[in-house]
């Protein structure tokens, strides 16, 4: 069984929403499916289709116009939150230690975060990969977290939205590390999904990766015709 996320980013519309639910429920698969949208859209009725929201506030509540809170995501019946996604770092200035406290206000009101980390082309081209990914999460993760109330997504800045990926090589170390990274941190077996320029002619090969749990898909999300064939391309 394999996670398959969809960021929806800001795109779609409830209807969009609605019809791609129907389509992903006449599917016949073992693999678990997250459709992170915005939103307005996380009180949709899913069926199996799990929903997620794409950030959350670092706050519990108060005088932050404009954010929203874990209590109020989980208020819709969505159970899981994107956090420290790259966008967000870099549009929003979240860094390991909002990502952190975000994470943590998911937790604690019971909603799964998935945590994002990757490096951007800068650090790549300075050799700094390794250090940004194990930084990222030992820094992004709540000290609360628990094998099976996160996820890690492991996204190479650099390839989202790009259309170029990584090697298999360079996605099994990336990989390798976090799963290590997570074992020393006492969290062993939490699910790392790789994210950056999935499709359907790349997500079988990428998931056949060792230590690739899952994807998670943005482009790719946004329409059931390419969807589908990422889902349905691994058992
Ligand atoms: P992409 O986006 O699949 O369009 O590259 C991935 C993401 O931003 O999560």
């Amino acid at each position: 069984m394999k996670i398959i996320a969809g960021n929806w980013k800001m795109n779609g519309t409830k209807e969009n929403l609605i019809k791609m639910i129907h389509d992903l429920s006449e599917l016949s698969t073992e693999n678990k499916i997250i459709l992170c949208v915005p939103f307005t859209m996380l009180d949709t009725d899913s069926g199996k289709i799990s929903i997620g929201a794409q950030d959350v506030s670092q706050h519990a509540h108060g005088a932050y116009t404009g954010e929203v809170s874990a209590k109020m995501i989980a208020d819709t019946g969505a159970k899981y939150v994107i956090v420290g996604h790259s966008e967000c770092r870099q549009y929003h200035g979240d860094t390991n230690d909002t990502v952190r406290k975000k994470s943590a206000q998911a937790l604690a009101n019971g909603l799964t975060p998935i945590i994002c980390v990757g490096e951007t082309m800068d650090e790549k081209q300075a050799g700094k990969t390794m250090e940004i990914i194990e930084s990222g999460v030992r820094e992004s993760v709540p000290t609360d977290a628990s094998a099976d109330n996160i996820i890690i997504a492991y996204e190479p800045r650099w390839a989202i939205g790009a259309g170029l990926t990584p090697t298999r090589e360079e996605i099994a170390t990336a990989h390798t590390l976090i799963a290590k990274t997570l074992t020393e941190m006492g969290l062993d077996g939490a699910p790392v999904l790789y994210g950056a320029s999935v499709k359907g002619s790349n997500a079988a090969d990428i998931m056949s990766v060792t230590n690739v749990n899952g994807v998670l898909v943005g482009g790719a999300s946004l329409k059931s015709d390419d969807f589908i064939p990422i889902i349905t391309s691994v058992k």
